[in-house]
């Protein structure tokens, strides 16, 4: 089911058949250095699963990237609850298939699902969870038009949350 269309990416919902396709964005060493291993196939599989059972659940998750040049999926990002100290927020996340880095394909998918979050869910605030030294990351989170709220641990390591407030968000 398509989710969104930007001007060169399609979201759509990831499908069990998209294992081969995600393995390489998920299964690179570079890509998910900040991860404590890259994604072995069975993580991969037990990852689409997880976004599948989010449709259901939450009618968001992480989304399927296309490229609409050439059909080919390049990456994640969607929407995920995330509990944060204790609160329920709404998480904006991406990862792009590393030849696709540097094109701001990330930044694009990003921005759609904000307008996308903040226009159908009754959230004052989405979030974006980044280790303080993915920088990449926190740029296309400040692209986002993000900012730093605070720092917590998350799954036992640093991470910053970076913040925008639906107000904010309009017109951006
Ligand atoms: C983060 C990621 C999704 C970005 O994808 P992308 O399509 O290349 O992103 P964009 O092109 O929209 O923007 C990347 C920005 O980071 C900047 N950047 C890249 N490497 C950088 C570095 N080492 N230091 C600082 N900035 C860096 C780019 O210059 C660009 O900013 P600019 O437009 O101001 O020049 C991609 O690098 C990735 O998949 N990383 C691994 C997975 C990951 O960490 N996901 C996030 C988990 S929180």
């Amino acid at each position: 089911m398509q989710i969104l269309e930007t001007p060169r990416l399609i979201l759509r919902e990831l499908r069990t058949d998209d294992a081969d396709a995600l393995a390489l964005v998920l299964s690179d060493a570079e890509t998910m250095r900040f991860y404590p291993a890259p994604f072995d196939r069975t993580r991969v599989e037990q990852w689409i699963a997880r976004q599948i059972h989010r449709y259901a659940e939450n009618g968001h998750g992480l989304w399927a990237v296309i490229l609409k040049s050439n059909d080919e999926l390049v990456g994640d990002c969607g929407l995920t609850i995330q509990n944060v100290e204790g609160q329920n927020e709404i998480e904006i996340g991406y990862h792009v298939r590393r030849d696709q880095w540097g094109q701001g394909l990330a930044t694009e998918a990003a921005r759609a699902c904000r307008d996308l979050g903040f226009a159908r869910l009754p959230v004052e605030r989405i979030i974006s969870l980044i280790r303080p030294e993915n920088l990449p990351s926190r740029r296309v989170a400040e692209k986002n038009g993000m900012t730093v709220w605070k720092e917590v641990p998350w799954h036992d390591l640093p991470h910053l949350v970076y913040a925008i407030r639906r107000e904010q968000a309009l017109g951006k």
